[in-house]
């Protein structure tokens, strides 16, 4: 391990009032790692807010029930009828839902708590809506940029666990499969651009479907994984000084173990 350079040392902050987020790919064992760092944390008397997106608030959690529930994300094949059954969230309303429960989140919970001297551990943030929503989704972000100047880029996280797992890893750790944001995924894939009350744009959908292999809804869900995760790999690669990159194939004490060092190293904890 190489000697903290001087620079860095001097430029410790204290660690009252820091925002701290953790972000990767589905499975990659943040949330796990954001409640020990917590726990670590207050065994220090250090004042902490654990929270989350989406859902760290009230509003927010009624937000992740629409954005993130199976039932408004589900393509099922109707056996009666033959058909195909869709009730699909756009990816546009999608995003729009996770900037909406991200603006409700600061104001109500994170800048308060950095202002009052808390430290801040959010399970995901702005990063995610980059990594998922443009990345993954393929979904052009400019258009709002003027909203998330003004709303979202002046809460910054002064510094992001990116724990960084390849796709397979990933899939072999969750259900993601099960996970609405990778059946929105297929359903993108599939070209989920269509009209929900024409039949012929769900016949044609359906005819792709029923021609679909078995292991392709697979395929579709490495690609997309992969598409995220270099979107991880573009914002760090963008703000190396916020953004440490962890390797999260390691163990959960190894993680835990090199995020206190580099909290250390950055912070005064001790
Ligand atoms: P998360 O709560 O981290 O998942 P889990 O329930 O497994 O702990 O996140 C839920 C999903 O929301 C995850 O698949 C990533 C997705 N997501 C986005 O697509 N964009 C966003 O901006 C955020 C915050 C999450």
């Amino acid at each position: 391990m190489s000697d903290t350079p001087s620079s860095t040392r001097n430029s410790r902050r204290a660690l009252k009032g820091a925002f701290i987020t953790f972000e990767g790919i589905d499975g990659c064992g943040k949330t796990t790692q954001a409640r020990l760092l917590a726990d670590k944390l207050k065994a220090h008397d250090f004042s902490v807010v654990e929270t989350r997106e989406p859902g760290g608030t009230q509003i927010g959690r009624e937000i992740r029930d629409i954005v993130l529930a199976t039932r408004n994300t589900f393509i099922s094949r109707s056996l009666s009828s033959d058909r195909l059954n869709i009730r699909a969230i756009q990816p546009t309303s999608q995003l729009l839902l996770f900037l909406a429960d991200r603006i409700q989140h600061i104001n109500e919970i994170i800048r308060p708590a950095i202002e009052s001297g808390k430290v801040v551990i959010c399970d995901r943030y702005h990063d995610a809506t980059i990594a998922y929503q443009k990345y993954g989704g393929e979904l052009n972000l400019d258009i709002l940029e003027p909203l998330i100047t003004e709303e979202i880029t002046p809460t910054k996280p002064d510094l992001t666990f990116w724990l960084d797992i390849d796709e397979g890893k990933a899939r072999e750790r969750t259900h993601i499969g099960d996970s609405p944001a990778i059946q929105l995924s297929f359903l993108l894939e599939l070209g989920a651009n269509f009209d929900l009350e024409n039949d012929i744009a769900i016949d044609k959908l359906s005819a792709k479907l029923i021609n679909s292999t078995k292991s392709r809804p697979q395929q579709i869900q490495l690609r997309y994984l992969r598409r995220i995760r270099k979107g991880y790999a573009a914002l760090h690669k963008a703000d190396k000084n916020r953004i440490e990159k962890i390797d999260g194939s390691k163990t959960i004490e190894e993680v835990q173990s090199i995020i206190w060092e580099n909290l250390t190293r950055r912070f005064h904890v001790l």
